[in-house]
């Protein structure tokens, strides 16, 4: 059985000071829900990270939301954290291949794979996220799109221990737009054939591959029940500890 993660991806948002409450509401739900049966990740900015890291946080995990693409741990590389300053912080997951750092800052699969490497070498657990844009969905290239993200992004040295997959369709993003539960079955159970020629089965079982995209409290128990729906990858729903936590709270 996959154990379920429900992850917020806080994006840039939040100053220090609101940060660090978001991060106290959110770890003093899980240290009120000893028996939960699913795992909680956190990912502040980097303004916040090293301060959230530090706050007792039994039960939940904290997490960055990229790492450098250099192998170097340290160097001449301004604007970047190496996986290893993310672990020094305290924080032991990271995200890699966000659709926002794709977009944004034009990253390929073959960087996003080096991203992952670094961050599984150094340490941390890694979440992969994959997806479509509008246009690619419309052209009937979802499944496709989704396979060659997960072939060309997903290192051999990924282990369900190591590594998430999150499957994010580009236009299901803060748009309040999500896909169908037949749609998100579909590509979920393509994902993970794919894991499986790449992995071999036993691993790409083990693996969780999470769904995000518009999830709210109101969404949630749906999309979560999707079979290969491991779990979910939130965004606006994650800025406040009630709404992140109702969403988690479909699953008990
Ligand atoms: P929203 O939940 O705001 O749609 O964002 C999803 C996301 O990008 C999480 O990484």
């Amino acid at each position: 059985m996959r154990r379920k993660l429900i992850a917020g991806n806080w994006k840039m948002n939040g100053l220090k000071a609101e940060g660090i409450a978001l991060a106290k509401a959110v770890f003093e739900k899980c240290a009120t829900t000893p028996d939960k049966t699913f795992d909680i990740l956190v990912c502040p900015p980097m303004n916040v990270l090293g301060f959230v890291a530090e706050l007792p946080h039994a039960g939940a995990f904290v997490g960055a939301q990229d790492v450098a693409e250099t192998t170097k741990p340290n160097g001449a590389f301004t604007g970047d954290i190496s996986a290893q300053m993310v672990l020094d912080l305290g924080a032991t997951w990271t995200l890699v291949g966000h659709s926002e750092r794709r977009q944004y800052h034009h990253e390929t699969d073959a960087v996003v794979k080096q991203k992952a490497l670094n961050a599984i070498g150094a340490g941390l657990t890694t979440v992969i996220c994959i997806g479509e844009t509008l246009a690619e969905r419309e052209a009937g290239q979802a499944v496709d799109v989704v396979r060659r993200q997960t072939r060309e992004c997903v290192p051999m040295q990924a282990t369900a221990e190591n590594c998430v997959i999150a499957y994010e369709p580009v236009w299901a993003i803060g748009t309040g737009k999500v896909p169908t539960t037949a749609d998100v079955a579909e590509i979920h159970a393509a994902v993970r054939d794919e894991l499986a020629k790449v992995l071999g089965q036993e691993k790409a079982d083990k693996m969780r591959i999470l769904y995000g995209g518009s999830v709210k409290p109101e969404n949630a128990k749906e999309l979560l029940n999707v079979e290969n729906v491991d779990g979910a990858l939130i965004g606006g729903a994650s800025l406040k500890a009630d709404s992140f936590w109702a969403i988690a709270e479909t699953l008990m």
